[in-house]
């Protein structure tokens, strides 16, 4: 009870001389749903993919080439490991269907800082190859910024109600890009935490919220975003953020390699 005020709060706090907001947090550890979603078929969204720890689903990926995922920094920290992880793909259902594969690395954005939250990405490397067809498919990365006012999309299990449990059903919502500037204008209220390697997304009643960490957002077929945080979920002022996929492609390209 305590920390759900600290969290509405959002309490302001140095940390490593940066201020951060104490509520800004992964959603995790908040209620919430993937507010206002249509139910979605695998067809419709191949790239999209369950990341499952210890048997569960707990975060989002998207399949960037037929060995690699792109999910975020913070969906691979503690306590995920390589043994503990595996990936569904080909199933709009998150606790069937498809195929269930074991992983043999993954890599954190060098970068990622868990206060500010820049960099929120990582891939991770598959132990088997994935059968492209009408199910599992890749997407194309973006290797442009959207502009501001852009139809985008996003898809996940996360949760369907405050405190309750994840949708047992893949589901999207449409909304629109927020650019960077506006983003960190005063028209919302996260000011200077929006960082370059950000981009946000908003749409009256509708975001993506706990559980749909890591998965896409996609805008004209290519993917643009990664659910990476928010205050809450679809509140006026505060738009879901997403990690800018066109200003951390490079650094997946020269992952995938690596990992
Ligand atoms: N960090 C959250 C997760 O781990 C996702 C938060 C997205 N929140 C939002 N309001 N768009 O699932």
């Amino acid at each position: 009870m305590f920390l759900q005020i600290v969290t509405l709060l959002a309490v302001l706090a140095i940390t490593n001389g940066a201020v951060v907001f104490l509520g800004l947090e992964p959603q995790s550890s908040q209620g919430g749903r993937i507010v206002g979603g249509t139910v979605t078929s695998i067809e419709d969204r191949p790239w999209q993919v369950s990341l499952q720890r210890s048997g569960a689903h707990f975060c989002g990926g998207s399949i960037i080439t037929n060995n690699i995922i792109v999910t975020a920094a913070h969906c691979l920290g503690s306590p995920t490991t390589v043994s503990n992880l595996r990936i569904r793909a080909g199933s709009n259902k998150r606790t069937y269907g498809g195929v269930l594969i074991e992983v043999v690395a993954f890599k954190i954005h060098e970068g990622y800082n868990y206060d500010t939250k820049v960099n929120d990405i990582g891939v991770v490397r598959l132990k088997s190859q994935l059968a492209f067809g009408s199910t599992i498919k890749a997407i194309t990365m973006a290797s442009a910024t959207p502009s501001h006012g852009s139809a985008a999309s996003v898809s996940g299990w996360g949760k369907t109600s405050t405190g309750g449990s994840s949708s047992g059903t893949l589901l999207y919502v449409d909304t629109k890009i927020v650019g960077r500037t506006q983003c960190a204008s005063s028209i919302y209220g996260y000011g200077s935490f929006i960082q370059p390697t950000m981009i946000c997304a908003a749409a009256t009643n509708k975001d993506a919220c706990e559980g749909d960490s890591g998965g896409p957002l996609v805008s004209g077929g290519q993917l643009v975003g990664v659910v990476s945080w928010g205050r809450e979920c679809a509140l006026a002022n505060y738009p879901g953020v997403y990690a800018n996929v066109a200003e951390l492609r490079d650094w997946v390209l020269q992952a995938q390699k690596t990992v």
